[in-house]
């Protein structure tokens, strides 16, 4: 089936389906579209739904395959063009805003809840601004995922004869050599342009720093995309590479993290929604697995906010369940709850202070004093390969030239900075 007739059964399947197909005793009924569909990441977003149902809700699950969330958001785009937009979607970064100016969201739902729930002091002002648009709640914040890591199955490293977790990039290769002598895989990879770019990221924080990261992925800085800087980058990048799983082509992410789990592999570079996955497998933080930063970024946070737009719905119990959404997300049993599950650490400032008393393990109690300390030093940087530092065009002239000359044996780093800098460019 082509993309196009895919796509066409995805807007016909959901009109066989109207809001008013709920149960009678239900106070409205709300579609969620996300892209949380992996084992671990679904059983967290379970736990929306059951509070959600529990309160009297219909929940309309629209969760869309595909790490990353490009297909959901070429499913949302048409949805909104055929006029028929879920009541909730799972939207990131500059696109909010982006979305907002369409005049599709709806910025007077969440007013109420917003002010009764304290919003404004609960969340730091990077996160807050991320979701409002002049001044008025769009979205609600969920989570917050640190994306330069490094997972690591200390057993397979044990096997390999590696002593230690590698801190630098020759490390990586040193770690990647024993690993390929010994007969695993070094890298889980899937080949999918969103996971070659969370790579590409990782590299470039490490080769050019926080500074030059973020000259070259967030103001889009055309010397430092060109520059030296990057072109070392994507010499590294390259390397990176050849310790890639051959047989990770067009794979997802989480049959990637489950080479790892299963000992097949040695490590991969993800998000750590990887650690839904681990924690599924009941794996446990420290002892079966490990999590360390991306070599050369532990002075850096690149972030990935989680955040659930509202759209603008005629029907007023539709509106109320929005706002159950709302509430229940940013409480602190949800937030606890959903990130343990997730992988991710919460978007409230009073708990990532207190993460150790939560409950939250090593891996999580490090992410939020990462999170804590780099927001004061600089070091907190949006993610561009997650949506957070660009919008989805510029996103997109990254994902091309990246995914290209990870695939193309002939490829010239200098070539392909100066193919970056011209791509960003027309895309702005
Ligand atoms: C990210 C998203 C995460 C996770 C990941 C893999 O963009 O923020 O929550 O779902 O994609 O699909």
């Amino acid at each position: 089936m082509n993309k196009l007739s895919r796509l066409a059964l995805v807007v016909s399947f959901a009109s066989l389906f109207p809001l008013s197909a709920m149960a009678a005793d239900s106070k409205g009924s709300v579609e969620v579209v996300h892209w949380w569909t992996s084992g671990g990441e679904k059983a967290a977003v379970d736990v929306l739904k059951a509070q959600v149902e529990k309160d009297g809700f219909t929940w309309k699950d629209g969760a869309v395959a595909g790490g990353g969330g490009s297909t959901a958001m070429t499913v949302l785009k048409s949805r909104a063009v055929a006029g028929n937009p879920p009541g909730v979607a799972q939207i990131k970064g500059p696109d909010i805003q982006e979305w907002a100016s369409t005049g599709l969201l709806d910025t007077d739902v969440l007013k109420d809840v917003a002010k009764s729930e304290k919003w404004d002091s609960l969340l730091d002002k990077k996160v807050s601004d991320t979701v409002k648009y002049d001044g008025d709640y769009v979205a609600v914040p969920v989570n917050i995922h640190r994306v330069n890591w490094l997972w690591i199955n200390p057993e397979v490293f044990k096997k390999a004869g590696i002593t230690k977790n590698p801190t630098t990039l020759e490390e990586f290769y040193a770690a990647g050599d024993k690993l390929k002598a010994a007969g695993f895989i070094p890298l889980a990879h899937g080949g999918q342009p969103w996971q070659d770019s969370t790579v590409f990221e990782a590299v470039v924080l490490s080769v050019m720093g926080v500074d030059g990261y973020k000259k070259a992925l967030v103001d889009l800085d055309n010397a430092a995309l060109t520059g030296p800087e990057m072109v070392k980058a994507l010499t590294e990048l390259k390397k990176v590479a050849t310790y890639m799983d051959a047989d990770g082509k067009g794979q997802d992410w989480n049959l990637e993290a489950a080479k790892v789990i299963n000992g097949k592999a040695g490590m991969q570079i993800m998000g750590d929604w990887a650690k839904s996955e681990w924690t599924a497998a009941k794996k446990v933080a420290g002892k079966d697995y490990e999590c360390v930063a991306f070599p050369g970024t532990d002075k850096a946070f690149t972030y990935n906010i989680d955040s659930l737009a509202v759209f603008k719905q005629k029907d007023a119990g539709t509106a109320a369940g929005q706002q159950d959404i709302a509430k229940v997300v940013l409480g602190e049993n949800f937030q606890k709850v959903f990130s343990i599950n997730k992988g991710s650490i919460p978007v409230r400032n009073d708990m990532l202070n207190n993460m150790e008393q939560l409950g939250f393990d090593s891996c999580a109690q490090t992410a939020a004093k990462d999170f804590l300390a780099d927001a004061k030093s600089g070091g907190l940087q949006p993610s561009m390969a997650h949506n957070m530092a660009t919008t989805l065009a510029v996103q997109g002239a990254f994902f091309d030239v990246v995914t290209n000359y990870i695939n193309d044996p002939k490829a010239d780093p200098a070539d392909t900075a100066k193919k970056l800098g011209a791509a960003v460019k027309s895309s702005k």
